[in-house]
C-alpha cells in the first residue's frame, strides 16, 4: 500500500451469491461491526438484480456498491444486459470488468473489456479491471507478458485523465476460489509490473495514483502480508467477502500502520 499517493480499496465480489433478504441481513450485521475510522474504501459488488436494494441497505454507511458486469452499448436490443447509464443512474459507483469467470464462461475478450472500460468511464463509473494468468501460463513463464498485454488492451485509448478512475485487479486464475493464494512476493511482483506498464503508458505521476488490487483467496490471515507489498493497494475478495466476520479483518489489515 501507499496511502500517500493512492486509495486503498477493499472490494468484495459476491459473484452469484445472496438474495435480497440475505443482502439486507449482511448489511445489518456489517454496519454493526464496521469501524467508523475510514482507513480504506470499502466496495461490495453485488448481483445486478440486488443493486438497488444494496444501495438502500448500505445508504447510511461508507460502503459503496458496485456491479459485476456492464454492457458496452448505451441501449438497444441486448436481451438480459445492463447499460452503464442504468448503473450510474441507480447510484452504482464501481463496476468489475473482465473478471476471469466472465472471460472463461461468457466469451469476454480483451476487445470487449476495452469497450466496456470506455463505456463505463463515459457514464461516470469506476471500472475495476481484472487481469491475471492461468496456471499453465504461469508455468510457461509468460505471466508478465500476458498481464502487460491485458492491461494495455483494457486501457487502449483511455486518456490520462480518465485512467485515474480505473482500478486494476490482479487475479491469478489458479488462486481464485482455490484457497491457494499467490505468495506476497509473487503477487507484489506482478502488481509492480502492472504499475510499470501504466507508467510506460501514462507517466510516473499517473502510475503512482492508480490503485492496484490483488485477488485470489485473500482472507484475514494473509491480507496484511499481501497489503504490505508496496504496489498492492487493496483486494478483490470473493469467498471471504460473503461473511461480515471474515471481511472485517481484511479491512482492518488495510487500516494498519505502514512500515
Ligand atoms: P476468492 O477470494 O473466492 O478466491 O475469489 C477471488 C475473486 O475472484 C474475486 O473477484
Amino acid at each position: 500500500m501507499n496511502r500517500r499517493y493512492r486509495k486503498t480499496i477493499i472490494a468484495g465480489n459476491w459473484k452469484m451469491n445472496k438474495t435480497l433478504s440475505e443482502t439486507r441481513a449482511f448489511a445489518d450485521a456489517f454496519k454493526a461491526i464496521l469501524p467508523k475510522v475510514k482507513t480504506c474504501d470499502v466496495v461490495l459488488c453485488v448481483p445486478s438484480v440486488n443493486l438497488q436494494g444494496a444501495i438502500r441497505a448500505f445508504k447510511d454507511c461508507r460502503v459503496s456498491v458496485g456491479a459485476q458486469n456492464v454492457h458496452y452499448e448505451a441501449s438497444g436490443a441486448y436481451t438480459g444486459e445492463v447499460s452503464p447509464a442504468m448503473l450510474s443512474d441507480l447510484g452504482v459507483k464501481y463496476v468489475i470488468i473482465g473478471h476471469s469467470e466472465r472471460r472463461q464462461y461468457y466469451n469476454e475478450t480483451d476487445f470487449t473489456v476495452n469497450k466496456k472500460v470506455h463505456a463505463a468511464l463515459a457514464a461516470g463509473l469506476r471500472p475495476i479491471v481484472c487481469v491475471g494468468e492461468s496456471l499453465e501460463q504461469r508455468e510457461l513463464g509468460v505471466t508478465m507478458e500476458l498481464v502487460e498485454y491485458q492491461v494495455k488492451a483494457a486501457l487502449s485509448g483511455v486518456t490520462a485523465e480518465n485512467v485515474r478512475r480505473v482500478t486494476v485487479a490482479y487475479e491469478p486464475l489458479w488462486a481464485i476460489g482455490t484457497g491457494k493464494t499467490a505468495t506476497a512476493e509473487q503477487a507484489g511482483e506482478v502488481c509492480s509490473h502492472i504499475r510499470a506498464v501504466i507508467r510506460g503508458l501514462y507517466g510516473a505521476r499517473v502510475a503512482r495514483s492508480i490503485t492496484i488490487q490483488y485477488g485470489g483467496s485473500m482472507n484475514g490471515s494473509n491480507a496484511a502480508e499481501l497489503l504490505a507489498q508496496p504496489d498492492i493497494d487493496g483486494g478483490l475478495i470473493g469467498g471471504a467477502s460473503l461473511d461480515p466476520e471474515k471481511l472485517l479483518p481484511i479491512i482492518e489489515a488495510a487500516g494498519q500502520e505502514q512500515t
